[in-house]
């Protein structure tokens, strides 16, 4: 049987980091779903496709061939992981993932994966959605003060010029709009394990998730 793992949670709570470390030690495929969104509006505002265009984004997404190497996101060939993780793509990329088609498209793209590989995927909906059937939920959250500080070092720490206040103002406005958003709206699952990684450190969120898994496989 395929492992699958879903971890949920607000912008930057830790879930990509630890995913990957997850992912590491149980040998199983990092699947960044935000990534996938992000890509969707990378091609979006290249193409000047807005969010109204919902046909025209649809058949943008059909043209759209995205893999993950080495927990990096590939579209069409090309690395994009960089060019999708630049503040301008963070601003827009709200407005796409609210569409109920761009959802069901890239659902469909996310369960594949997860049929053919041992996957860690971390997102807004998955063990509400994508793997709602997944053994393994955990939601991991943070306040938006402490997530607002980790996105600011690792942005700096990528040469960025960036600013608290305005990445602090940018996680507030996108967990309002994920989790009140009509379609699949950011929501713990009932059967999902909650850490708040506030107080926590990478290495202890990473080996609380590691042994629920062990004891369970
Ligand atoms: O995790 P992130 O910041 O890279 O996510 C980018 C955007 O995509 C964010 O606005 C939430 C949205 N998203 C989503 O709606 N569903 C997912 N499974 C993953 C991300």
């Amino acid at each position: 049987m395929r492992i699958s793992v879903a971890i949920d949670g607000p912008a930057g709570a830790g879930k990509s980091t630890i995913a990957k470390l997850v992912a590491k030690r149980f040998n199983l495929m990092y699947i960044n779903t935000g990534s996938m969104y992000r890509a969707v509006a990378l091609a979006a505002k290249e193409n000047n496709i807005d969010e109204n265009k919902i046909e025209d984004l649809c058949k943008l997404i059909d043209t759209m061939d995205m893999e993950f190497r080495d927990d990096d996101l590939f579209l069409n060939g090309e690395n994009i992981q960089d060019k999708i993780t630049m503040p301008e793509i963070s601003v827009i990329v709200s407005k796409y993932a609210a569409i109920k088609e761009v959802r069901e498209k890239l659902v469909k793209l996310q369960r594949e994966m997860s049929r053919k590989f041992d996957v860690i995927m971390d997102g807004r909906d998955i063990g509400t959605v994508v793997l709602k059937d997944s053994k393994f939920k955990f939601f991991l959250t943070a306040t938006a003060e402490a997530r607002a500080e980790r996105r600011y070092k690792e942005l700096k720490m990528r040469g960025l010029d960036v600013d608290y206040d305005t990445i602090l103002e940018d996680i507030i406005k996108r967990d309002y709009y994920d989790s009140h958003r009509e379609v699949d709206p950011l929501r713990k699952a009932e059967d999902a394990i909650e850490i708040d990684s506030t107080n926590l450190s990478i290495f202890e969120v990473t080996e609380k998730i590691s042994s629920i898994i062990e004891k369970n496989l």
